[in-house]
């Protein structure tokens, strides 16, 4: 067992880790984040997200709970610097975002850009779209996702096994073919541009590309620019199709 002072210099180290290198602006930051990051945990709205991680987990044997902040994980800090932690969807978003798009989703390559511990590839992968793809940049959270995977596909609950990729969301380039994508607020606007610019690329060559923001922290990386046209707008989400897109 851990004695208290164990305990203390473990803290004490996983501190100095999180802060080393950084300037006294981004340590304000970083312990703004924190101290947001911990007051949302004692919301209604964190309970139900308890209470849902616990339903999927429990029906399927994964473990896609709990929440995570960058600091923690091993990722480049530029970037994490860019991006949101770890919560995960629930999987209510899809299912309408799915019903508002009227696709098919066995047509569609499914990509979550920021994908964690991979619960809503899973879903997406249940929900009958063609392939299931979660980018993920934290190692950590991707070699949970590839565990939940494997488990996912051995209890059925998908017929192909969703595919995690390691790696940034902002260099990934996604597969050919008609793409429905998912962003929930995984990442600031320099790296959302990044994303969307790769569909903008594929759109304006021919193909059909679906775009789901949930949580719409940066609707502006989307609406600064004439590219993207608004299919739906809800409380939680909005529904993108790219300007160029075929009909
Ligand atoms: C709010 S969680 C969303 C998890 C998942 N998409 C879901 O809906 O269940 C954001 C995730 O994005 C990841 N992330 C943040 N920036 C990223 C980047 N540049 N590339 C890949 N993953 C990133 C984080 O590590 C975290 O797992």
């Amino acid at each position: 067992m851990t004695s208290g002072m164990g305990k203390l210099s473990t803290w004490r180290d996983g501190l100095m880790r999180r802060v080393e290198g950084r300037t006294p602006g981004e340590i304000a930051a970083l312990t703004l984040k924190t101290l947001r990051h911990t007051a949302r945990g004692f919301s209604p709205a964190a309970a139900r997200a308890r209470r849902a991680d616990q339903a999927f987990d429990r029906r399927w044997g994964t473990d896609t709970g709990g929440t995570m902040n960058l600091s923690a994980l091993n990722v480049a800090r530029d970037r994490a610097l860019m991006g949101c932690g770890y919560q995960a969807s629930n999987g209510v978003a899809l299912s309408e975002a799915m019903t508002a798009a009227a696709i098919d989703p066995a047509r569609f390559t499914f990509i979550d850009y920021g994908s964690g511990k991979g619960r809503v590839v899973m879903i997406a992968a249940a929900a009958g779209f063609g392939r299931a793809i979660g980018v993920e940049f934290a190692p950590e959270l991707h070699a949970v996702a590839l565990a939940n995977a494997d488990r996912f596909a051995a209890v059925g609950g998908a017929s192909r096994r969703c595919e995690m990729v390691l790696g940034d969301a902002g260099s990934y380039v996604p597969p050919a073919g008609p793409i429905f994508a998912y962003i929930y607020n995984s990442f600031g606007p320099v790296i959302l541009r990044e994303v969307l610019e790769r569909l903008e690329q594929r759109a304006a060559a021919g193909e059909e590309i679906v775009a789901v923001y949930v949580n719409p922290q940066h609707r502006e990386a989307f609406e600064a620019s004439d590219r993207w046209h608004v299919l739906a707008d809800r409380e939680d989400w909005v529904l993108y199709r790219p300007a160029a897109t075929p009909r």
